[in-house]
């Protein structure tokens, strides 16, 4: 079995550890557009040593945005701030990626540090929220209107618009965002989604709306290139959306062309009792790894290096991502290769104060990327290196 910092290659991308920055929000953009906090901050976190470093919850619309402060990629002027960014992560030898979102019926509240509840249009908030039912998350949630079956065709589109300008923006990988009670977890549980129509109902129903973001993304996302779903696992409350639900979409979904389940859980239920501690998700990613022979990312509560080490090494996971350990320290990955006997590169700057015979850094392979993109686009190699 490999361990924390043995490379793991998922189609033509090669990560250089195990080590995934889990997807953040900042809530620091104006009108969606990346801006200099978000590239020191991703930066960062590559210069840190992590193998792959996601961009937080990225809206493919403008409705689709958790507070007015989200990210977005959903014209083409949001490409190039992006782009700065993966350029930089590469140059790191860290792989880029980011997640597409839309967050349905938790659009339009306030960022965390601005208090709770809906932001009204005066302060820039939507005049109404979408969701697959008219049903509230939560009390001082706004009561959502249900899409259509035209709106949900629109959202589909905007998924794959989203993803053909990440491919534009110079990422690597790609993460569709279906957990936390956002709108594509809104129509996977039976909480959210009290449809009459083919998107809801039945489990073939309520994951039809998935599907087709799956399948529309991969018609514009290369093939050379990975795509991670993230999924809440379970609601954590019975009748809900579960875990054996979960295993059977994932054997729908892989021979479409997902490559890595993120397994989260939670987020569509209020109130409701998680039991979280040390690693409380990864049991998830190890079932759905298990039963359906899908590589899986294990995320929560992972902090120590040698939890980590052993999540990987017992065959729990592919990959590990860290969120909040990581934002206490960006340097994790490199002291956790020093503390468990591995060697990790260190930028050339950083040297003199690496590891003896630390190596340094080797920026993602250009050369095997353009030859991706040329047989994406269909153009001669040649012709990809100026793109
Ligand atoms: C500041 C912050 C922002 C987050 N934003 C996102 C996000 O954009 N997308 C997402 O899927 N999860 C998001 N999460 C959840 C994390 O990715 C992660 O799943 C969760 O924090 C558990 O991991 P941890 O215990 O390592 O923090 C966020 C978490 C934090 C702390």
């Amino acid at each position: 079995m490999p361990g924390l910092f043995d490379t793991f290659q998922l189609r033509d991308v090669t990560l250089r550890n195990r080590v995934v920055v889990s997807p953040m929000c900042q809530y620091s953009c104006v009108d969606g557009y990346a801006n200099d906090w978000h590239f020191v901050h991703l930066g960062s976190r590559a210069v840190g040593g992590a193998a792959l470093v996601m961009v937080e919850a990225t809206a493919v619309l403008p409705e689709a945005r958790i507070s007015p402060q989200d990210m977005g990629l959903w014209s083409d002027d949001h490409i190039e701030p992006l782009a700065r960014i993966a350029r930089f992560v590469h140059q790191q030898g860290s792989v880029a990626g980011i997640q597409l979102a839309h967050a349905g019926r938790k659009a339009s509240t306030r960022r965390p540090w601005e208090g709770h509840g809906v932001v009204p249009e005066a302060e820039g908030g939507w005049r109404e929220v979408v969701a697959p039912s008219p049903l509230s998350f939560a009390p001082g949630y706004a009561v959502p209107r249900a899409l259509t079956e035209d709106d949900i065709q629109q959202v589909v589109r905007a998924f794959a618009d989203a993803a053909r300008r990440a491919h534009e923006a110079g990422f690597l990988v790609l993460e569709i965002h279906a957990a936390h009670g956002y709108l594509l977890h809104e129509f996977l549980s039976p909480f959210s989604n009290q449809r009459a129509d083919r998107y809801g109902g039945s489990f073939e129903n309520r994951t039809r709306a998935l599907r087709e973001v799956v399948a529309a993304v991969r018609e514009v996302w290369p093939k050379c290139f990975p795509l991670f779903l993230r999924i809440s696992t379970t609601d954590w409350e019975k009748g809900g959306w579960d875990i054996e639900q979960s295993v059977e979409l994932v054997r729908q979904l892989a021979p479409m062309g997902v490559d890595l389940i993120d397994c989260s859980s939670g987020g569509n239920v209020p109130h409701v009792k998680i039991p979280a501690g040390p690693g409380y998700q990864t049991q998830f990613a190890e079932r759905i790894r298990c039963e359906t022979r899908v590589p899986t990312g294990a995320v929560g509560l992972i902090t120590a290096p040698a939890q980590a080490d052993h999540i990987i090494h017992t065959g729990q996971a592919d990959v590990v991502l860290l969120a909040r350990e990581l934002l206490r320290d960006p340097y994790w990955p490199l002291r956790a290769a020093r503390e468990l006997g591995y060697a990790a590169s260190w930028p050339a700057q950083y040297l003199r104060a690496a590891p003896e015979g630390a190596q340094a850094r080797c920026p993602v392979g250009l050369e095997e990327l353009e030859r991706c993109f040329a047989e994406h686009h269909g153009i001669p190699a040649e012709a990809a290196k100026d793109k």
